[in-house]
């Protein structure tokens, strides 16, 4: 495979500038990670600890193979919202290796709020079992939690993808032979008694744990019994007596060495085979993304720059190199697998669309994952493109995206609006993971031109009543808006919603993705089907 060559001078001024800013916006985002990762009050980690508990990072750490990495998702969730009162959303997520599988790890932070869920909370530990469906993946939930934060019960109750679609997924994902495994160290109250009764298999911790459906408090209330929480629903009751656990664990650690015995037990499935290279580290240093990752999305980044600094040799096999120059594609390694890459180099026309149609068709016929790098301001407008039936063909893209069923993976390195984050396979089309680099903003359209389409809506609004748009309310108008997506459009705005999986360092980008690879292969990759193109 050919090797891409920069055109970057690493020690111009604009490469230093560019590098200085990123840097800036990486430190950012470290100082906002390790505060958010301390969890909840020094006062609440130090009832925690008092209590002999250990905290919910320590707790995966034990639990994961030594010396392997664990892919925390959505760390930031929350981020910004209910005061900072939320903490990662107070729930931990990721994928970690126990004993040899990849896994799925949802574990409750019982030092943020006692562990209770708000909407990002039950988001959060929603998408992480989509991913363990969409790759099957053995679950394991480390329980400790006050169930619903009742302040907002009417924000997570009942709706479709509400508190109850969690067990709702554990039935799913039982009945997919995907093990089901709950390790309750901590309270277990009311629906979230669900989540180890719900299990294929339940630990328990001695004097920590307890499942009920209603607490001692609301048991006096109902029927004036008085009970302890121990005599309720701890664990000698329910190893012994309910049935509503299996094992019997001393503590945390205790509980954590009969989960890896569980998973001793758990077979190996076949996976998808993809053919594997040695890895080779890229060309360039990856570190020199710094000093080309977009930061003002007016300036075009040629996007080969960031491959071949992503990719394994940065070695590139580019498809029709020349036709369509504002989408790159082509196969490359990544981590020593191979890989399909998307990515924008500009707007999206008609042409464009269907280069990169016919090249998800490339990657589906090889079975080879696609990657999709997104930088895009959307499709191209007017009325000469319109009548070319840039719609059409758009949809054609769309299409092949939405129904392509090797694995999907999306990296949004720069802006992502509009259409372009539809046809590049933004949140809505299900890419096993999507990541944002610290500088990536997201929104419906570009800040200016939402202010340039309101300002003229709100200007023929006034003509057709006879009246005028005053220069002054144009301005200000315009500056509430722009402030407005300034601030909607941040890669932290996204990630507390979980419209992400969590923003990412550039440099770590190809171990992620080598990551999401590696645990997509759990499942076979499907056929594809497509639907009725418009030709
Ligand atoms: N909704 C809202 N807030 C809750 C809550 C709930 N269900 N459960 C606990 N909290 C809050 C507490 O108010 C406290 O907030 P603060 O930090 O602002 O003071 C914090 O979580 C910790 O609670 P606390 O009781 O001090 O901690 P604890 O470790 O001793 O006990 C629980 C934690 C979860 C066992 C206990 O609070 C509890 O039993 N909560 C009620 C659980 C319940 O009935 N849930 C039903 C929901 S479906």
């Amino acid at each position: 495979m050919h090797i891409l060559q920069s055109q970057i001078d690493v020690n111009s001024s604009k490469f230093r500038k560019n590098k200085k800013r990123f840097l800036e916006l990486l430190d950012e985002y470290k100082t906002r990670l390790a505060k958010i990762q301390q969890g909840g009050s020094d006062e609440a980690v130090k009832k925690h600890h008092s209590r002999g508990k250990l905290l919910v990072r320590e707790r995966i750490d034990l639990l994961i193979d030594q010396g392997t990495p664990f892919l925390e998702l959505s760390p930031l969730a929350a981020y910004g919202q209910y005061g900072d009162a939320f903490p990662a959303a107070g729930i931990v997520t990721g994928v970690g290796v126990i004993h040899g599988k990849e896994s799925v790890i949802v574990a409750n932070d019982a030092t943020v709020k006692g562990g209770t869920y708000v909407a990002e909370t039950i988001k959060k530990h929603i998408r992480a079992q989509e991913i363990a469906m969409a790759n099957r993946l053995p679950c394991v939930y480390l329980v400790d939690s006050g169930g619903v934060f009742l302040p907002e019960q009417a924000k997570v109750f009942p709706d479709k993808y509400d508190f109850g679609r969690i067990f709702y997924n554990q039935a799913r994902l039982s009945a997919q032979v995907i093990p089901q495994i709950s390790i309750v160290m901590g309270s277990c109250t009311a629906g979230g008694a669900y989540v180890p009764a719900m299990s294929d298999e339940t630990i328990i911790v001695k004097k920590q744990g307890t499942i009920f459906i209603g607490g001692p408090p609301l048991v006096k209330a109902a029927t004036g019994e008085e009970v302890t929480a121990e005599e309720l629903g701890g664990a000698t009751i329910h190893t012994s007596i309910s049935g509503v656990s299996d094992h019997f664990a001393e503590n945390d650690k205790h509980a954590i060495q009969i989960c890896r015995s569980i998973f001793e037990t758990i077979p190996h499935m076949d996976k998808q085979i993809l053919e594997f290279s040695p890895v080779e580290e890229p060309a360039y240093d990856p570190e020199e993304i710094y000093g080309i990752a977009p930061l003002d999305l007016k300036q075009p980044v040629d996007s080969r720059e960031i491959i071949m600094r992503m990719v394994d040799g940065s070695r590139f096999h580019e498809f029709k190199n020349r036709y369509a120059p504002t989408l790159v594609s082509g196969f490359a390694r990544i981590m020593g697998y191979p890989v399909g890459i998307l990515a924008n180099n500009g707007v999206l026309f008609s042409e464009t669309s269907l280069k990169a149609t016919h090249f998800i068709e490339l990657c589906d016929h090889r079975k080879v994952p696609i990657i999709f790098l997104q930088n895009i301001t959307g499709f191209i407008v007017g009325k000469q493109y319109e009548r070319q039936g840039i719609a059409r063909d758009g949809a054609k893209l769309v299409h092949a995206v939405a129904n392509v069923s090797v694995p999907k993976f999306s990296v949004i390195f720069g802006g992502s609006f509009g259409a372009g984050n539809y046809a590049m396979a933004g949140r809505a089309y299900e890419p096993r993971l999507l990541f944002m680099w610290p500088n990536a903003r997201i929104s419906v359209m570009g800040g200016d031109q939402a202010a340039d389409v309101l300002v003229t809506v709100k200007r023929d609004q006034l003509k057709a009543k006879g009246k005028e748009l005053q220069d002054a309310e144009a301005k200000k108008l315009r500056e509430e808006i722009l402030a407005k997506y300034a601030f909607e459009g941040s890669a932290y705005f996204s990630t507390s919603r979980l419209w992400d999986d969590g923003i990412i360092d550039p440099v770590e980008t190809r171990k992620i993705l080598g990551m999401g690879i590696s645990l997509s292969l759990n499942k076979k990759f499907d056929d594809t089907k497509y639907g009725v193109f418009r030709m």
